[in-house]
C-alpha cells in the first residue's frame, strides 16, 4: 500500500461514522499528517468515497479555504498574517525579510524542501502582531531580527534530526 493511501485511511479510520459535518476535520487531520503537507487528488477521493459525497463537491468546498494545499509543500510550512493590523505594525517587512532569508517568493518552497512561504489572513493573535505560524506554532512581536533567529534555528533542529 502507498504511504499516502496509509496516512489517509488512519485518519478516515478516526471517523468511522462521518457525515459532512466532519468534512473540514478530516480534510484538515489528512493534509496535517501528509509529509508534504497538501491534499493529494488521491485523498480527495478517498474522502468522498467515506462521505459519500461528490468529487466535485468536496474540492468545491475545500478550495474555498485557503488553509488547504493542493500541491505539494515543504516540511514547515510558514504562513505570516497579512491583514490589517499586522501590516500597520511592520508584517510588510517581516515578509521581505522571509523573503530574503529563504530566497523564495509567496508560495514558493526552497529547493531543499523544508520551508513552503505563504501568506494568511488574521491568525487570531493580533495583541501579538505582526505574527506568523511556522506549522502549529504561532510567532508573535516579530522583528527582522527574530526571523533570521527563528529560521536558523529550525535548520539547526532539522539538520540535528
Ligand atoms: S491581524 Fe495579524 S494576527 Fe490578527
Amino acid at each position: 500500500m502507498l504511504n499516502e493511501e496509509v496516512h489517509v485511511n488512519e485518519v478516515l479510520k478516526k471517523y468511522p461514522s462521518a457525515t459532512r459535518e466532519d468534512l473540514l476535520d478530516i480534510l484538515h487531520d489528512i493534509q496535517e499528517s501528509d509529509p508534504h503537507h497538501y491534499l493529494s487528488d488521491a485523498a480527495l477521493s478517498d474522502v468522498a468515497a467515506h462521505l459519500g459525497m461528490d468529487l466535485a463537491d468536496i474540492k468545491g468546498t475545500a478550495s474555498f479555504y485557503s488553509m488547504f494545499s493542493f500541491s505539494p509543500r515543504g516540511k514547515h510550512v510558514i504562513r505570516i498574517c497579512d491583514s490589517p493590523p499586522c501590516q500597520l505594525l511592520g508584517a510588510t517587512t517581516i515578509l521581505q525579510k522571509l523573503i530574503d532569508v529563504l530566497g523564495i517568493a509567496v508560495g514558493e518552497t526552497t529547493s531543499d524542501g523544508l520551508f513552503t512561504l505563504e501568506t494568511a489572513s488574521c491568525l487570531g493573535v493580533c495583541g501579538v502582531a505582526p505574527a506568523m505560524m511556522i506549522d502549529q506554532e504561532t510567532y508573535g512581536n516579530l522583528t527582522p531580527t527574530r526571523i533570521a533567529e527563528i529560521i536558523e534555528q529550525i535548520r539547526r533542529e532539522d539538520e540535528a534530526s
